[in-house]
């Protein structure tokens, strides 16, 4: 098969390749080949446990069937249809069928194209509605430290990890603020749930109110569990205590829901879990189960009716040529049907009891430093090497892999994200897998 032909050195150098180390990636490559249920296999025929769902997105496993066929069935009958001024029967279906899952209240859907575009796509409209309710001065957007939402301006602008804005400091959006993070590893270190200590962090918020003037401020956008910097939990009551902030001020509240989405913490979105409902929540991977490009952002009533108002026209000039692609929201509700029948979007719950046991196993292993689950995630920090962070982390992924299970790392965290069909034998694999490399380290 051509697609798992060996590549040569000379094959590799025309891609530059995403948040990629490419030098040392193109010096050792790492090749997939293909997929199947819980696994990959290298191009040289070797089998990898999937433990991160390839990117947090493909939550119903690899291969299914189901996707392939309406993805087949919707190219053979319609390839492409404009968003624009025009529809199509699938991008009403997937957005109805998203509301039916969605948090109470979050009845509208705004398509996208990926996590990024969903963050832009929600940092415009909350400017936009302030305005077309006569609020323009509401211009400030906040967000938080160690916080990712992707590449956008808009996105490394809200975002708070440093290695993403620094290049285009002089180019971020004018008028941003960031909450601190929540991490602390002094106080809430192997905590199983989620952290006691650290709601008193969104009072931030208030500082900030106070500082610029609620009258300037359009939204916080937040992950409610950050993913990418490494899997930081929400502390008890903190999510809570924003909402009610952003509520005294007239705030909106934007959750990044694009990796705890879908069913990642036992609920099929994180505000359900922690039983806090935003204004807009961003979405994107496993809406197609990550196998075609699609983001959304939901909203409720107040925000979409603010924009139907007034004369006819378009009442939002943005949108992209495939928001709402015929072949993704194809894919879109295979992918919701999967998650119903199998009932995936809650299955991280009946796991989590054994998740959390069999991560919370490397503790006392060398240079593990706290270990944090819920729902079927997990984040494992390591200490770093002395004036080398992110070395240990990188040494243990590619050991991991080697030892075939593909983990994650961000600097010295490794984070874990199965596919959400996830049986004990693949738990056990991981956490025993990660043990042998640690105790190796
Ligand atoms: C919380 C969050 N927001 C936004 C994004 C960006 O998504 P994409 O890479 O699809 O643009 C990610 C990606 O990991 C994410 O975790």
């Amino acid at each position: 098969m051509a697609h798992t032909e060996a590549l040569k050195r000379s094959d590799l150098e025309a891609l530059w390749m995403p948040f990629t180390a490419n030098r040392q990636f193109k010096a050792a490559p790492r090749l997939l080949a293909r997929a199947s249920g819980m696994q990959y296999w290298t191009a040289d025929g070797r089998e990898i446990l999937d433990a991160v769902a390839g990117l947090w997105c493909v939550n119903a496993g690899h291969g299914r069937r189901e996707i392939t066929a309406a993805v087949a069935a919707q190219l053979e009958s319609m390839d492409y249809a404009p968003p624009f001024q025009m529809g199509h029967p699938g991008a009403f279906k997937l957005a109805n069928e998203l509301v039916k899952i969605a948090p109470r209240g979050l009845d509208h859907a705004f398509f996208t194209n990926s996590g990024s575009e969903s963050v832009d796509t929600a940092l415009k409209i909350a400017l936009a509605w302030h305005r077309v309710r006569g609020d323009a001065a509401r211009t400030r957007l906040i967000g938080r430290e160690r916080g990712y939402h992707g590449v956008g301006f808009g996105g490394i602008s809200v975002g708070g990890i440093s290695p993403n804005r620094k290049t285009w400091s002089a180019a971020l959006l004018p008028g941003v603020d960031h909450l601190p993070h929540t991490h602390d590893l002094a106080r809430n270190a192997f905590s199983r749930g989620l952290p006691e200590h650290g709601a008193h962090l969104a009072d931030e918020l208030e500082r900030l109110v106070a500082l610029h003037d609620a009258s300037t401020i359009a939204a916080v956008i937040v992950e409610p569990l950050a993913g990418s910097t490494g899997v930081l939990l929400p502390p008890r009551g903190y999510l809570k205590r924003l909402r009610e902030i952003c509520d005294r001020h007239g705030i909106l509240l934007i959750f990044d829901e694009v990796i705890t989405g879908f069913g990642r913490t036992g609920s099929p979105f994180a505000s359900q879990e922690f039983g806090v409902t935003p204004d807009m929540i961003t979405l994107a991977k496993g809406i197609t189960n990550g196998c075609v490009p699609m983001g959304a952002v939901l909203m409720g009533k107040p925000v979409y009716e603010a924009f139907m108002q007034g004369p006819d026209g378009i009442e939002l000039f943005h949108g992209y040529t495939y928001s709402a692609h015929p072949v993704a929201c194809a894919a879109g509700l295979a992918t919701l049907g999967i998650y119903e029948r199998e009932g995936l979007l809650t299955r991280a719950r009946t796991l989590a009891g054994e998740w959390e046991d069999a991560a919370h196993g490397l503790r006392g292993l060398p240079h593990v430093i706290d270990v944090r689950t819920y729902g079927l995630i997990c984040g494992l920090e390591l200490s770093s090497q002395a004036g080398k962070p992110g070395a240990r982390g990188f040494e243990v992924f590619v050991k991991c892999f080697e030892r075939g299970v593909l983990v994650r790392q961000t600097g010295d965290i490794i984070a874990l994200s199965p596919p959400l069909i996830v049986e004990r034998a693949h738990i056990e694999r991981i956490f025993g897998t990660l043990g042998e490399v640690l105790r190796a380290q």
